[in-house]
């Protein structure tokens, strides 16, 4: 039994190989992408993953345009990581795959709406503005969500984009918030466990040895975007964040976390964007989020290596 998930993306090079896994991988069937400013502005996210289809050779994938702007905050994009066009690194061509006339919330709301309660996983990749649209619009809907798996957050690790704040998190703070009072089941991949997931140049001479499309411009994606945390933590290679909730829904048992409250700081200045994460349970606050922060790191790149090879 295929589980179905719709992608939420702000591609990306992180996520481009998250879209990669999960086109690779029979598991998963990817019933749409809806994306949303985050790493760059909404036009930029957009054409980049109409392009990641083209490169995966699934031209036929429906891509949704959704919010171009956070609910309440300014848009913070991070062209000094992803580069001017948010996906810097490869050379990929123009897509000649069109962009869906309808609006990604509109995507979203209709599925859940039509597909069998419970059926559907929403895979977060980037700031939480189209899926709080959702829950803002049709909160009778979010009990027919199966699952809400998000790259976001950071508690043990700190921040990313602040001392306190992850870049996802902290783009839409008000959204995260909302996400996490929804009471749909959320599984969370903060930075406590994508630092544990280094592009080593070991692991990036695996797709390299791929001597394929997909694994080339894996390595162009990955090198590109390694080198900024390479230069920020002096480390070799850099966190992968994104795949890590694809990689999560093919084999949870890759990770280890735990049922915690997980909330959010969407009010201060100096700690905006904060998960604040009862790991300990210190709190009587609902325990609203599986938050993970073990990670197999040689099996789960295993894993993506493994599942990309199978790509044109
Ligand atoms: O903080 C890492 C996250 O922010 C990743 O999703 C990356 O793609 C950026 O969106
Ligand atoms: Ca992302």
């Amino acid at each position: 039994m295929t589980r179905k998930i719709i992608i939420d993306t702000d591609p990306g090079q992180d996520d481009a190989l998250a879209i990669l896994l999960a086109f690779a991988s029979p598991e998963l069937e990817v019933l749409g992408i809806t994306v949303v400013a985050g790493n760059v502005p909404l036009a930029l996210t957009e054409l980049n993953a109409r392009k990641i289809c083209e490169l995966a050779g699934r031209p036929q994938t429906k891509v949704f345009a959704g919010a171009d702007r956070p609910l309440m905050r300014p848009l913070v994009t991070a062209e000094h990581v992803h580069g001017k066009t948010g996906l810097d690194g490869p050379d990929l061509p123009e897509p000649a795959m069109r962009l869906q006339d309808q609006h990604a919330v509109d995507f979203i709301i209709d599925t859940l709406r039509t597909k069998e309660a419970g059926s559907i996983t929403l895979c977060a990749l980037g700031p939480l503005t189209n899926i709080a649209h959702v829950l803002i619009r049709a909160p009778e809907l979010a009990p027919r969500i199966r699952e809400i798996v998000l790259m976001g957050g950071g508690f043990f690790e700190g921040g990313n984009v602040t001392p306190t704040a992850e870049f996802n998190i902290y783009v839409d703070p008000h959204a995260a918030q909302i996400v996490l009072q929804s009471g749909v089941p959320i599984i969370i991949l903060p930075l406590d466990v994508t630092h544990k997931a280094l592009t080593t140049a070991e692991r990036v001479e695996r797709f390299r040895a791929m001597g394929t499309r997909a694994g080339d411009a894996s390595v162009a994606l990955l090198e590109f975007f390694e080198r900024f945390d390479e230069e920020k933590y002096g480390s070799d290679g850099g966190p992968l964040h994104d795949p890590n909730v694809i990689a999560y829904l093919i084999k949870p048992e890759l990770y280890r976390g735990r049922l915690c409250n997980v909330a959010v700081d969407a009010a201060n200045e100096l700690t905006l964007g904060m998960t604040v994460v009862d790991w300990w349970r210190v709190t009587d606050r609902p325990k609203n989020a599986f938050y993970i922060r073990g990670i197999d790191a040689d099996a789960f790149f295993d894993l993506l290596i493994e599942r990309i090879a199978r790509l044109p």
